[in-house]
């Protein structure tokens, strides 16, 4: 186990109006729940955690009161929620309990939304495990679940109670979650500093293979949300912009059936929108290579010429943000802000989305 200094990284609280939570960073996530440990506990366990933990989850009797989820987005889908909901029914959850999510977007995704609804709303902890849970998705209290080969379409806001943050999750990610949550750090990087997202992917290499190196990241980048979330909680306004990249990158991962994982995709989501934005002349085309370049370092292999371009149509006509039938955009421009568009699915657009995909690899 990796004895981290968390003097490094103070523990601090999110304003909402829905209920203030906290981030706490800790050694070990056992040690803490055996400490919190009581009668209304429950918990929802990313599938791959409790293999790697089953000792300490079956000795302690956790698994009684526990679903185990095999975290992907098929986990996430509408159907499946009867299930979960009538498992923990099962097992007496109530009222005045909590479950304990210990996986990463998915499990959270799942855990929040079922706590949300569960009794018209009960109390949660997270423990992220995945580095783009615990640098983003971990904080901000959105809840989502898809329906049919929508994503994330259904869905609320419903803070946890705690967030614990034990870096010592992140030992066991695969190069592909690590890449993922790269991806997610990259927006928040882009939108809040580009120098910082400079000297970020400056340790691309480093940080793929030495998780130590990341930790001042992860805390950087959930400051940058905290900052943005406190002023505007439920997306009206300025959190908006952190939709960069992601609605190109949703309708990436949609495509390709999520064999790109998330953070990747929305990692060639902002090179897709910084190609929109240069060919609209809002951004150079120094910037928008010197971005690309760096941005590829993250990209997945997948090339996207082997797709249809007219499924990806169909799918970006569908997003969430969409209005009056334009395509909800954030765009990326040469003063380094970034700003909401409603762009038409004239001829033009649809020559540069193809000529992207023609080049895109
Ligand atoms: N609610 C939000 O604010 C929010 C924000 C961003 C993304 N998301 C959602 O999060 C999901 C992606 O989440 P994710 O990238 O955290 O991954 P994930 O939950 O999909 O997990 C990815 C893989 O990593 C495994 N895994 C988890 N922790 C591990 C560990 N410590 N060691 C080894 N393997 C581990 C899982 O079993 C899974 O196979 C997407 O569905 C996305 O829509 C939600």
């Amino acid at each position: 186990m990796l004895m981290v200094d968390l003097l490094m990284f103070r523990n601090f609280q999110i304003k909402s109006s829905l209920s203030n939570y906290s981030v706490i960073f800790i050694e070990d996530f056992k040690k803490n729940i055996i400490k919190e440990k009581s009668d209304k506990q429950y918990f929802i366990i990313d599938r791959k955690i409790y293999n790697l933990n089953k000792n300490f989850f079956d000795k302690n009797k956790i698994i009684h009161k526990s679903i185990i989820i095999k975290a992907d987005e098929n986990a996430k889908s509408f159907e499946n929620f009867a299930k979960y909901a009538n498992t923990l029914i099962k097992l007496k959850i109530d009222k005045n309990s909590e479950i304990n999510l210990i996986g990463g977007g998915v499990t959270q995704d799942i855990g929040a939304f079922l706590s949300s609804i569960l009794f018209r709303g009960i109390k949660y902890n997270f423990y992220p495990t995945t580095l783009l849970a615990q640098c983003d998705s971990c904080i901000g209290s959105k809840t989502s679940i898809n329906i049919n080969s929508y994503k994330n379409l259904i869905g609320n806001f419903w803070p946890p109670k705690k967030v614990y943050i034990d870096f010592n999750f992140l030992f066991s990610l695969d190069i592909s979650a690590k890449k993922s949550g790269i991806g997610e750090m990259c927006h928040y990087f882009l939108y809040s500093n580009i120098d910082l997202f400079n000297r970020f992917m400056g340790d691309y290499d480093k940080i793929l293979i030495n998780t130590q190196l990341i930790h001042k990241y992860i805390y950087k980048s959930l400051l940058i949300k905290k900052n943005v979330i406190q002023i505007d909680e439920f997306d009206n306004g300025e959190r908006k912009k952190f939709n960069y990249g992601h609605t190109f990158g949703h309708a990436i991962e949609a495509l390709t059936n999520y064999k790109i994982n998330h953070g990747q995709a929305i990692t060639m989501g902002m090179d897709f929108a910084n190609y929109i934005s240069y060919n609209y002349k809002k951004l150079s085309i120094e910037k928008y290579e010197t971005t690309r370049a760096l941005l590829k370092k993250n990209f997945s292999k997948h090339n996207l010429q082997n797709y249809s371009l007219k499924k990806y149509i169909s799918i970006l006509k569908k997003d969430k943000k969409n209005k009056d039938g334009k395509l909800g955009c954030i765009l990326f421009c040469e003063n380094e802000k970034m700003y909401l568009t409603y762009q038409k699915f004239d001829k033009n657009f649809i020559k540069l989305v193809q000529n992207y995909f023609l080049f895109s690899k």
